[in-house]
């Protein structure tokens, strides 16, 4: 794991784009995995003023709320198209969102591993952490070899997106999420992680034991995980002057 500590959301947002576009540049129909939420939000904004190239690439979304069809507020198929595919050149074809409107669901995400294994796998997932610890909407408790499947959300989790729908009844108690095992398996990790609120959730996650109760630490078992934080979300991390001092020793070309 590499945890690289940036002062705030913009330097550490602008970092996590160098990264996403350099492995634009260098594999042009790469595979992407995606999350939504408020953490990528400058990500997105900063990726749509690289002005990269997206007519290759293929992406994955994470996850989607059952029951919400693309056109609703909330949905995160609306997320992606208002905050990224519509301002970027990436063919629709190319995209891929959980249907949370999808009749048979275990045979959605049947097909949605599948679609994942067509392209050749992920190249690289990039993801925001609950405070509860969990990336998609794998919640605590989650098997840490799960696949794509429908998930119900956490009461912690359904409060803390309750900003997003106004009230906490709107927010929906299912999720199609992709799995553990199914992250497990993209070539490289991006975990970006913002604020004081998730502290806990990165410390459990970066130096606490693996488990699924906090669903992030089986990222430790991934050969190339990043993990980028501000100085709040690092605020509890014990070994921050290593992390530092390895960012710091960092090839200047090895660092985006
Ligand atoms: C969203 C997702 C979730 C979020 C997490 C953090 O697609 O997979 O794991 O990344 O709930 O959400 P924010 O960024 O809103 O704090």
């Amino acid at each position: 794991m590499e945890v690289i500590i940036q002062p705030d959301v913009t330097a550490a947002s602008q970092l996590a784009a160098r990264m996403v576009a350099r492995q634009l540049r260098e594999k042009p129909n790469s595979v992407l995995g995606l999350p939504t939420g408020s953490t990528p939000l400058l990500l997105y904004r900063e990726l749509v003023a690289l002005k990269l190239d997206w007519r290759r690439v293929t992406t994955f979304n994470l996850d989607e709320y059952v029951g919400l069809g693309p056109d609703h507020p909330q949905s995160y198929a609306r997320f992606m198209w208002e905050n990224l595919f519509r301002q970027v050149n990436i063919l629709r074809k190319n995209v891929h969102i959980p249907d949370g409107l999808a009749k048979d669901i275990p045979k959605f995400c049947t097909r949605y591993e599948r679609q994942i294994r067509q392209v050749g796998g992920i190249d690289l997932q990039v993801l925001g952490i609950g405070t509860d610890g969990h990336i998609g909407f794998n919640e605590p408790s989650s098997s840490l070899a799960s696949r794509t499947r429908i998930k119900t959300l956490t009461a912690e989790t359904r409060r803390d997106n309750a900003r997003f729908f106004g009230r906490e009844e709107d927010v929906p108690h299912h999720v199609i999420t992709m799995g553990i095992g199914t992250i497990m398996e993209a070539r490289q990790v991006l975990l970006l992680a913002f604020g004081e609120n998730k502290a806990a959730a990165v410390a459990a996650a970066v130096e606490g034991p693996i488990t699924a109760m906090c669903p992030a630490s089986i990222l430790q078992m991934h050969p190339v995980a990043k993990i980028v934080v501000d100085e709040a979300a690092a605020g509890r991390l014990q070994k921050t002057d290593y992390y530092r001092w390895v960012f710091a020793q960092k090839p200047l070309w090895q660092r985006w």
